[in-house]
């Protein structure tokens, strides 16, 4: 996972830069507001780059983020300097699995399929715990995921994706396979990376595994962590999911 991400970092921002952060997170926000009103400080497990962190700082909240890949993190420290808000924002390079900062936080999330890359059970139920674990008593746990009905009813296609700043050019294709009795699906990346001063070409290959969910087995893992839901919905948009509703969003809490 390290090595992967490690890799995947340097492309990152570029990959997304048309991803609207601040969009999603102002949709977070509003669910902070009608599920949670009054909270102040966030937990971001899986940070990435920091690009939802230094938004919800600059609206008010004091955030810290958990983030597995070193350049990850170094490039979420790096665009910290950029922030204009005087809100604490804090960035631990470490694994949502086992970490424990000893705080607890009145939101934990966790954004952009981030969930979907915990493939094990016991992976998933660690990163629950470490969740469970950094909330308040009355705190929720926002993520979103990979969902289930649609992932099968659709099924993953092939895409490419074409993307240049000055320095560089990429091309990357994505293949996805199916694993139908493991609940995941592997993507395997080919990414042709242009540099254009130097005209240097590169190619790097690499499989993201990535599970989807079903409500049910949620519930399950998250009420053996004594956790519940308290709402899902589709991704974004708000809807009721449905099997066309590929990214799905969920809150849960702990039980009282
Ligand atoms: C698709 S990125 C999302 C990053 C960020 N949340 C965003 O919205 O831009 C998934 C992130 O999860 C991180 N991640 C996956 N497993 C992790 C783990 N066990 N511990 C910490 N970070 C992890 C990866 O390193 C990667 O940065």
């Amino acid at each position: 996972m390290n090595s992967t991400f490690n890799l995947y970092a340097k492309y990152y921002d570029l990959l997304y830069k048309d991803k609207d952060y601040e969009r999603e997170s102002e949709y977070i926000i509003k669910l902070i507001d009608k599920f949670r009103p009054d909270s102040e400080t966030i937990l971001d497990l899986g940070s990435g780059t920091g690009r939802h962190d230094l938004i919800l700082a600059e609206k008010g909240y004091d955030v810290t983020g958990i983030e597995i890949s070193e350049i990850m993190s170094k490039e979420a420290e790096r665009n910290k300097k950029n922030i204009r808000s005087d809100r604490k924002v804090k960035f631990v390079n470490g694994d949502i699995r086992n970490t424990r900062l000893h705080e607890k936080f009145d939101i934990v999330i966790s954004l952009f399929h981030v969930m979907s890359y915990q493939i094990s059970n016991k992976d998933l139920t660690k990163t629950f715990a470490t969740a469970e674990s950094h909330l308040k008593d009355d705190g929720i746990f926002i993520f979103d995921f990979w969902y289930g009905p649609a992932v099968l009813t659709e099924r993953p296609e092939s895409r490419v994706k074409y993307l240049e700043n000055e320095e560089i050019k990429i091309e990357r294709h994505a293949e996805p396979f199916l694993k139908i009795n493991e609940n995941t699906v592997d993507v395997k990346y080919t990414v042709k990376i242009e540099e254009k001063t130097e005209g240097k070409n590169n190619e790097i290959t690499e499989i993201h595994s990535m599970r989807y969910f079903f409500i049910p087995e949620l519930k399950l893992i998250l009420n053996q962590l004594n956790m519940g839901i308290m709402h899902f919905e589709e991704w974004m948009t708000g809807n009721k999911l449905s099997d066309e509703s590929w990214y799905a969003l969920v809150i849960a809490g702990k039980r009282s």
